[in-house]
């Protein structure tokens, strides 16, 4: 304990010199221990903690302001905060004060007053201000959904009512949590230490996390309430992944707006624009797109939204930022070989003439997209490259995919969901080699052309899972065969394209670019990469996978 000071109310000279001897050993470096008569020493602290908790009423209504007023209230904190007069501390705009000393010490203070016919205006305030911003978060959740929270998950990261602490006494999360199941939503909550207390309350009404991702597994949207440290630095591309929606309500300002925004859609024109004017952005290297097959089967809408309208919507805003002025500048389209549709088995192979051919969802978008960006070539002259790739497979990959997604079912001993008869062809390309390829193209690429990217690596669906049932079982310590034995045929994929091969010969021959990873060494690095982090993958594979697994292949 360092106190800044003591304060003791006591008229006694017997108890002063009591407190002295009690206390001199805490403020060695010479802070004060002051002694002055009782009513003032219990007004010092109520008084003390009135002032804190109206600097926080005081801020939020400033932070309520400022976003009225379009103005950033962690700039004017920092401002506000410099100024010695002032001083940092207690100045974070937020949900709310809560826990045991501020409540019921602005409330002890303000029934004084109101027993002594007092009217202690300031004081009031702060508690009104109190209980509306405690409110504020569920009401934007609850606008942001038009009103209407029935049947969307809301994540909560954070219950108690600071960090550090189990205690919930007036904690915001309550009233929180409360307003959103009122208004229909279900709740997903996690907090390192306050959830056995908050459980006493909400019981089974609302679902208790292992920890801050799951918590937000398939979730509409998040709410942090509590600013713990693990929260300030998560892993927002897995959140993205993970959540239904990437949309957080950031509840206690912890994190930088600008690196939150930089997270965003390219639909969204503004967003885009913004990160141009910031950036000066003179190459676009375009990846960002809906890639799953199954899901586009599902959900083809989304796809035309990413991949067509968004990708038009980067194209257009690089032509109003570059101004026609296409000197140092290069907008690369990264695009898949499935555009050109489906080859018989035989010799035959995707060339960049191939007409195209799209046959499911995604590839139709992919395809669309593709036009879009010659069309700005031709139109506007715009300097693009685009470039079409085969199967990728490596480390990283979520497992939605072939590779990933037995693998996983591997290391679970779970089916092995083989569309068909196993029978369809792919071209498999280590991610690595992927990554070389598009950085070859950026930088020696002609304008205007396609480049096919491949591994001249076909695998049959049902071969390449063998192998991979084989070099998990000796990985694993499993018996010959073991995992072989969880392959189990299902449905068909709808419009199913039989085979995909490249001819990469175009890009080996003018760039000078040829795949270095052999397929035995690719597959063996990317078996180890998923054994050595299976903690990622428990964590993607919960919650709304789950939900998606079964969709897929269960139903
Ligand atoms: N994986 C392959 O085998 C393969 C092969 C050929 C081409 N491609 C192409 O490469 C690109 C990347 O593929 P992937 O397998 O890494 O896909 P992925 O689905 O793993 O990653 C796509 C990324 O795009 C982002 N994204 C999706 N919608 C967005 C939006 N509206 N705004 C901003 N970002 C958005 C996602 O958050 C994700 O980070 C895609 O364009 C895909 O068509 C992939």
């Amino acid at each position: 304990m360092k106190p800044d000071r003591v304060v003791v109310g006591t008229s006694s000279d017997k108890a002063k010199k009591v407190m002295t001897a009690l206390y001199e050993p805490f403020v060695r470096q010479g802070n004060p221990i002051i002694f002055m008569d009782e009513r003032s020493a219990e007004m010092t602290k109520y008084a003390a903690n009135s002032y804190l908790a109206t600097r926080i009423s005081f801020m939020n209504e400033i932070a309520n302001l400022c976003e009225r007023l379009g103005a950033d209230v962690d700039m004017v904190r920092k401002g506000m905060g410099s100024d010695s007069r002032i001083g940092k501390r207690f100045l974070f705009p937020g949900v709310g004060y809560g826990g045991s000393c501020f409540p019921k010490d602005v409330q002890a203070l303000a029934k004084s007053a109101q027993e002594n016919e007092y009217d202690f205006k300031i004081l009031k305030a702060v508690m009104h201000v109190n209980d509306l911003q405690k409110e504020i978060l569920s009401s934007k959740i609850s606008q942001y959904f038009n009103d209407d929270l029935s049947g969307k998950t809301i994540g909560v990261w954070g219950l108690a009512f600071k960090p550090n602490t189990d205690d919930i006494r007036e904690a915001p999360a309550l009233t929180i949590i409360a307003r959103l199941l009122h208004k229909g939503a279900k709740v997903k909550a996690y907090d390192p230490e306050a959830m056995e207390n908050v459980k006493q309350i909400f019981g089974d009404k609302i679902e208790f996390s292992a920890n801050e991702y799951d918590a937000i597994q398939g979730v509409d949207a998040l709410a942090i309430v509590t600013e713990w440290n693990e929260f300030r630095t998560p892993d927002f591309d897995k959140m993205k992944q993970i959540m239904n929606a990437p949309v957080i309500f950031d509840g206690r300002n912890i994190y930088d707006v600008q690196v939150t925004r930089d997270l965003g859609d390219i639909g969204d024109e503004a967003f885009v624009s913004e990160v141009f004017t910031k950036y000066g952005i003179t190459h676009v290297v375009h990846l960002a797109a809906e890639s799953h097959v199954d899901r586009s089967i599902k959900d083809p809408l989304v796809f035309i939204k990413t991949n067509v309208l968004g990708t038009a919507n980067l194209l257009q805003v690089a032509k109003n930022h570059w101004h026609g002025n296409y000197e140092g500048k290069l907008f690369y389209h990264v695009s898949t070989d499935e555009v050109y549709g489906s080859l018989n088995m035989g010799f035959d192979l995707f060339t960049e003439k191939t007409p195209y051919d799209p046959r499911s969802p995604y590839s139709a978008s992919k395809a669309s997209s593709d036009h879009f960006v010659r069309a700005f070539y031709h139109t506007y002259h715009m300097p693009v490259v685009i470039s079409n790739c085969s199967n990728n497979y490596g480390p990283n990959h979520f497992p939605e995919k072939l590779i990933p997604l037995f693998i996983n079912n591997i290391i679970q001993k779970k089916p092995l969901p083989v569309y068909g008869k196993g029978e369809n062809v792919r071209d498999w390309l280590y991610v690595e080699d992927h990554a070389r390829a598009i950085d070859t193209i950026l930088h020696k690429g002609k304008h205007g052309e396609t480049y096919n990217i491949g591994g001249h690596n076909e695998w049959t669906n049902i071969d390449l899972i063998k192998l991979l049932c084989d070099t998990m079982d000796k990985k694993l310590g499993r018996s010959v065969g073991e995992s072989r034995n969880l392959i189990s045929y299902v449905t068909d994929r709808a419009g199913h394209d039989l085979r995909y091969a490249i001819d990469a010969s175009k890009i080996e021959v003018e760039l000078d670019w040829v795949p270095v990873e052999t397929f035995e060494s690719g597959i063996d690095k990317t078996i180890d990469w998923y054994l050595n982090n299976q903690e990622w993958l428990e964590h993607v594979t919960t919650g709304a996978y789950q939900e998606y697994y079964q969709k897929m292949y269960q139903e």
